[in-house]
């Protein structure tokens, strides 16, 4: 795979980051995904405002102008005949002496690479991802895309040890979203819930995306947190990522939703969503 470090493209193996680069010392780093279908990068313009938003809050700075992001990502896309899968990019605030304080002047550390993914045609969201509740215990920042992913990842594991697929992070009660997709539920009177945007959670491009969707076929929204409790009741739920595009949701804690299946709602958003992106 050829992957782009500080302005160069090179082999993965050629690659050099610094073993003091506070990415890897202290995850001071933000990093956006974007998906690639049939070679296309799929909402890119949503990706980069959020990655300036993402290096805004953290008083790092943009590393370069919009255009030359965006013809690394095609150009990685290209040089590694990507069809279907995602571009990775991460900035972090560079290599500097190990020290709590930001270091001054020091240049940030850019990297991208891609990921060969099927997207369209995931076994996931043929069948519907089995989700069980974890205690939401990442920081309180979590509108900032940072590249602290251990909690996630744990809550992740924890999902896979008990044969589901995937977490819903709780807080006061209330799911916030899951490990790496905003997480939503559809009401037996057809209603769409999801939690509304704040720092208790990434705002998802593709959950923008997907809302609008939703709205254009005259689906009823509702931005709002929602229980485990309540979910249990809901006729369906789904998630939404770049790379998950939209993926139902048929099991919550060991209980099926409805009877088991991805949700019509779900499932019509997902044609949507791809049929929009292509
Ligand atoms: N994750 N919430 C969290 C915590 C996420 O990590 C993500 C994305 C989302 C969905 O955001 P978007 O629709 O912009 O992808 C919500 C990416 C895909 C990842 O970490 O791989």
């Amino acid at each position: 795979r050829i992957v782009y470090v500080n302005g160069e493209y090179v082999q993965e193996s050629d690659a050099k980051i610094s073993v003091f680069d506070r990415g890897f010392l202290f995850a001071d780093g933000v990093y956006e995904v974007t998906s690639v279908l049939e070679g296309k990068l799929i909402d890119f313009d949503g990706h980069l405002r959020r990655l300036r938003r993402s290096l805004v809050e953290l008083a790092m700075t943009i590393p370069c102008p919009d255009e030359e992001l965006l013809s690394i990502h095609r150009e990685l896309v290209a040089r590694n005949a990507v069809v279907e899968g995602l571009v990775y990019l991460q900035v972090t605030r560079g290599a500097a002496d190990r020290d709590f304080a930001f270091p001054k002047n020091v240049p940030q550390t850019l990297v991208l690479f891609t990921q060969a993914k099927s997207i369209v045609d995931s076994p996931l969201a043929k069948r519907g991802a089995r989700v069980v509740s974890v205690d939401d215990l990442r920081w309180g920042r979590r509108d900032i895309k940072t590249v602290q992913l251990l909690y996630p990842s744990m809550a992740k594991m924890i999902a896979q040890e008990k044969g589901a697929d995937d977490a819903w992070l709780v807080q006061d009660g209330l799911v916030t979203e899951g490990t790496s997709n905003n997480a939503y539920i559809v009401t037996q009177d057809g209603t769409i819930v999801t939690r509304d945007l704040s720092s208790d959670i990434l705002a998802g491009i593709t959950r923008a995306a997907v809302l609008k969707c939703a709205r254009e076929l005259q689906m009823k929204v509702e931005e709002r947190p929602f229980s485990i409790a309540e979910a249990l009741t809901a006729r369906e739920a789904f998630t939404t990522s770049a790379t998950g595009f939209v993926c139902p949701v048929v099991e919550i804690d060991g209980t099926a939703l409805s009877d088991g299946n991805p949700g019509a709602v779900a499932v019509r958003l997902r044609q949507a969503y791809i049929e929009e992106s292509l």
